[in-house]
């Protein structure tokens, strides 16, 4: 008998898009112009948040800007847990992409009317949950593309996130480039227009070309459970209201006061979810062996997203008030500094997979892999010292941003797509609609902690504050490989 994985599979057209299916190209295009909005808007974002009124901005002072970021960040991540659960008990992942795109729109919308420090957070709310819900359904059906043991499974994945890094490079030269010279609002109106024009292309060539994938929900709620459901959320819903209408009305909840709250969730939504899945009947005990496993992985992804998500928020601060960007004729806009990781990307990504492939079983483990990330992000911390302690007080030269981001997304290209691959083949088969959301979650909660990290740092400060971070990033990644081979050990048989 056909397994429901095996009949869709059938429905699927396997070939038309070198030589990969042209699902892929649906897929890849969509995440391309989502990640052109996500990442246009978060290179303007942080500048329109702290720029003072007369320079078209919100005028709030540069340490909140980072945390407003970083708590932002979070939340778009830690939202894919409500993606995986609504496409998975009740709509299925090809419509929950469908509203996830509409959110966003929205959301880049909202931002794009000359508002106020109100529409920004409505903006936000909407992306959040659009981001979150749309992500990683459309991870999950790039994997049901391919059969489990066709080989083109990880280049079809490694394709998928060159699509995402793609429009990550693309959209800072264009909405930052009009957001920053000409007006912020028709930088954040660009981006939703990508967003509009991806989520057509894809309900127009989705119905050729994905066949049943996705179209069905894996564990519907019974109708007993929605009554209960509803209730439920009824009462949650009043009660965040509820609370959130009062402490605002009150002046209890300030952005500081909620950036405490979403932090201390970056830690117990992890735990939860570890402790839930480690004493589920259903987990066995290879499983469990391999999620313990997983813990020093999880911890070393947070600490490794720590570092690349200060891309946007503490170096985007440096290239915009600390370097040179004036060179005769030519000047840099700030934002353009956010292309600057995912063209690395989308250039030594092709290169990275080959050795892979190359190296076969001669490849390090994805512990060593995962080590080697880590250390790597570090380094590009501890290299940020030299200009400031050598630079009294100087601008400095935009290449010492250009070789640390060089840094930090070689140890991408260790630690990301390698990471994703793995949380797969770590995570029990009961929790497989929700790998995608743990893998997420280490972002999630390397984001929760930055939103206080970035309170550390200041002009005065920053020499300390990368010789810390940088060398408390190096430490867990000598630790996680000298433990390497016992933490392999426990992975019982997964690379
Ligand atoms: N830059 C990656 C993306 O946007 C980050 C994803 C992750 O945290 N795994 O897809
Ligand atoms: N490198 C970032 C991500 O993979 C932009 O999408």
């Amino acid at each position: 008998m056909k397994s429901r994985k095996e009949e869709i599979l059938e429905t699927i057209p396997q070939k038309g898009f070198f030589g990969h299916p042209p699902g892929l190209l649906t897929l890849f295009s969509i995440e391309f112009w989502e990640r052109f909005s996500y990442y246009g808007m978060r290179a303007v974002l942080l500048f329109y948040i702290y720029y003072e009124t007369t320079k078209g901005g919100l005028g709030l002072d540069k340490t909140t800007a980072a945390s407003i970021m970083s708590i932002y960040g979070a939340m778009v991540y830690m939202s894919t847990i409500l993606g995986g659960w609504l496409a998975d008990r009740i709509l299925g992942s090809r419509s929950t992409i469908i509203y996830g795109g509409i959110l966003i729109a929205l959301g880049h919308l909202a931002l794009s009317i000359p508002g106020s420090v109100t529409a920004l957070f409505v903006s936000m709310a909407l992306i959040i949950l659009g981001s979150g819900i749309l992500k990683p359904n459309l991870s999950s059906i790039v994997g049901d593309l391919y059969s489990k043991e066709d080989y083109r499974r990880d280049a079809g994945f490694s394709i998928f996130y060159t699509g995402a890094n793609a429009g990550a490079l693309l959209a800072p030269l264009i909405v930052g480039t009009i957001g920053q010279t000409y007006n912020f609002h028709l930088g954040f109106a660009i981006a939703a227009v990508g967003m509009l024009v991806g989520l057509i292309w894809y309900a127009i060539t989705s119905r050729k070309t994905l066949g049943e994938a996705g179209r069905y929900v894996p564990n519907p709620i019974s109708p007993a459970e929605k009554g209960k459901l509803i209730r439920w959320f009824s009462i949650a819903g009043i009660a965040i209201l509820l609370v959130l209408g009062i402490t605002i009305a009150t002046g209890v909840m300030t952005i500081d006061v909620f950036t405490g709250v979403i932090s201390v969730l970056g830690i117990i939504i992890p735990i939860t979810y570890f402790l839930v899945m480690y004493n589920s009947k259903k987990t066995t005990a290879d499983e469990k062996s391999r999620l313990l496993a997983y813990i020093p992985l999880f911890i070393t992804a947070m600490m490794f997203w720590a570092i690349q998500e200060q891309g946007s928020t503490i170096f985007a601060q440096i290239a915009d008030s600390q370097t040179k960007l004036d060179f005769g004729w030519l000047h840099i806009q700030s934002s353009w500094f956010q292309s600057i990781n995912p063209f690395y990307i989308v250039f030594l990504a092709p290169l990275f997979a080959l050795a892979w492939t190359k190296l076969g079983k001669r490849q390090p483990t994805t512990p060593v892999k995962f080590a080697i990330g880590v250390i790597l992000a570090g380094l590009s911390f501890l290299l940020m010292v030299v200009p400031f302690v050598l630079g009294g007080g100087h601008q400095i030269n935009p290449m010492w941003l250009v070789f640390s981001f060089l840094i930090v997304t070689l140890g991408e290209l260790f630690l990301s797509p390698v990471g994703a691959s793995a949380t797969t083949k770590l995570a029990p088969a009961a929790f497989a609609s929700q790998t995608m959301s743990v893998w997420y979650l280490s972002n999630a909660s390397a984001q929760a902690i930055n939103a206080q990290l970035v309170k550390y740092y200041s002009i005065d400060t920053q020499v300390t504050y990368f010789m810390i971070i940088g060398t408390l990033s190096v430490i867990i990644g000598i630790v996680l490989w000298i433990f390497s081979k016992k933490i392999h050990q426990f992975m019982r048989g997964v690379d």
